[in-house]
């Protein structure tokens, strides 16, 4: 049975391409709609999360927004991979560095996705579940980069439940594990595509770093966000072509 439309998204079932980038903000996805895309047409807006379905480089893609946190995306990335039939999801997003040598403008290709949210106690699993990207998103991101010439680093992240911690030394932790950056989304994404035998990668610009309080300028941080999301477009254009 069609479930579309959903409760969260009002596009009709075909409506959304195969391969959806997910940046956070629903006026990022607008962005990126009108700057990159061509045809882009709006196919829904349901609580401000636009989406948007155009061309780029001939490629069919949907751009629509997560919105913040593990329980947004949770819902958005699991009403696109089992009813619209969504195959791959790029989330492009920003992270905080937590890691020395991670620096402003750095691009952290998330192979995997700690984190300290309860979403895969669902699963009923006797253990942790290693929320991880897929190999074929995260190669293809890595060779897009490759080529660019994009600052990009593959590692782990922290998927936090809290932007605001109350005790530093919780993130510090995740540091000494060697984790590049602290972000709110990644797993639950990699959660949904595993156990829906679906494609997930998260891609971040490091917008902050957390042991120095350094941040972005206006102007940095947006000419950072469109090295991201050509790097997060020129992998969906590889994976469609492989
Ligand atoms: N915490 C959580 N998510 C983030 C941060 C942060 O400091 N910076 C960018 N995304």
């Amino acid at each position: 049975m069609n479930k579309t439309p959903t409760p969260h998204i009002a596009a009709q079932y075909g409506e959304i391409a195969e391969t959806v980038l997910m940046p956070g903000d629903p006026l990022r996805a607008k962005f990126i709609a009108e700057t990159f895309l061509e045809d882009a047409r709006l196919v829904s807006s349901v609580r401000g999360i636009l989406a948007y379905t155009g061309l780029y480089k001939g490629v069919r893609l949907t751009v629509m927004a997560s919105g913040m946190g593990v329980p947004s995306i949770g819902i958005y990335s699991y009403e696109l991979y089992n009813f619209y039939d969504v195959k791959n999801i790029i989330r492009i997003g920003t992270a905080g560095a937590i890691t020395d040598g991670i620096e402003l403008r750095d691009i952290i290709i998330g192979i995997g996705a700690s984190t300290n949210s309860s979403y895969a106690e669902q699963y009923g699993l006797k253990g942790t579940f290693s929320a991880t990207a897929s190999w074929e998103l995260l190669s293809a991101a890595v060779e897009a980069a490759r080529e660019s010439g994009a600052p990009a680093r593959v590692g782990g992240l922290i998927t936090v439940d809290n932007f605001y911690d109350d005790n530093f030394d919780n993130t510090l932790a995740w540091s000494k594990m060697g984790v590049l950056g602290v972000e709110m989304e990644a797993a639950a994404l990699y959660c949904n595509a595993a156990r829906a035998g679906k494609r997930a990668l998260a891609i971040c610009s490091v917008s902050d770093n957390l042991l120095t309080g350094a941040r972005l300028t206006v102007e940095d941080r947006r000419s950072s966000l469109v090295e991201m999301i050509t790097l997060g477009l020129d992998t969906a254009v590889k994976i469609e072509n492989e």
